[in-house]
């Protein structure tokens, strides 16, 4: 009985360090915090979005955002239709189900952003599951849809969707 309850032990610690190997991909994940986040107007516009890069490789990011033929987005990419929804990809290898993007669900004011809910395939709107739409982009888009990507569009027309971003609470702070 001795003996077994040693395997025992062994095994659990063994899954233990199995399981704590398995987090290391939290070692690829960025520092995402409220502050991370800005009123739309303070950062690059592309297209219908906007983007931001918070590892300061922005040039790098709208190479891919404004490219007429897709790419994947590089680490610390920032993606925003709207003031309260945002996409943040974290390093390679980070969750690779969402290829390594981290969907955020955020509360807007003009005292700033307060992360509402944030993770992978799991994170919903009132709409349903972030991934699930995003997922119907075509490979080369890497899950951001835009208008002509691949995903089912959105009941707004353009004109709706900018009337949003221009009212973004965020940004009368400025003023
Ligand atoms: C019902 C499907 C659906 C759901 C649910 C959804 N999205 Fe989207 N999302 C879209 C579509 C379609 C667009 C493109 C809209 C456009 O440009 O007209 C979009 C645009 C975006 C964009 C701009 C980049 C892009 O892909 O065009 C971001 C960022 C984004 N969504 C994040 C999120 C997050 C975060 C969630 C969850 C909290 C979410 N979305 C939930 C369908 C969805």
């Amino acid at each position: 009985m001795k003996s077994r309850l040693k395997v025992f032990v062994m095994l659990l610690l063994s899954s233990l360090i199995i399981s704590q190997s398995h987090s290391a991909d939290d070692s690829k994940q960025l520092n995402v915090t409220d502050d991370t986040f800005k009123c739309l107007a303070e950062i690059a516009a592309s297209g219908r979005f906007f983007v931001d890069n918070i590892l300061g490789n922005l040039d790098a990011t709208l190479d891919v955002a404004n490219s007429e033929s897709g790419g994947t987005y590089p680490p610390g990419s920032l993606v925003t239709l709207i003031p309260i929804e945002a996409m943040v990809k974290h390093e390679d290898g980070w969750n690779p189900a969402t290829n390594d993007w981290e969907f955020f669900l955020l509360d807007v004011s003009e005292e700033g952003t307060s992360i509402a809910a944030r993770g992978g395939v799991e994170v919903v709107n009132q709409a349903g599951s972030c991934f699930g739409c995003h997922q119907l982009a075509r490979p080369e888009w890497d899950l951001v849809c835009s208008a002509d990507h691949g995903c089912a569009p959105l009941p707004f027309t353009l004109e709706q969707i900018r009337g949003v971003q221009s009212s973004d609470p965020r940004c009368v702070r400025q003023n």
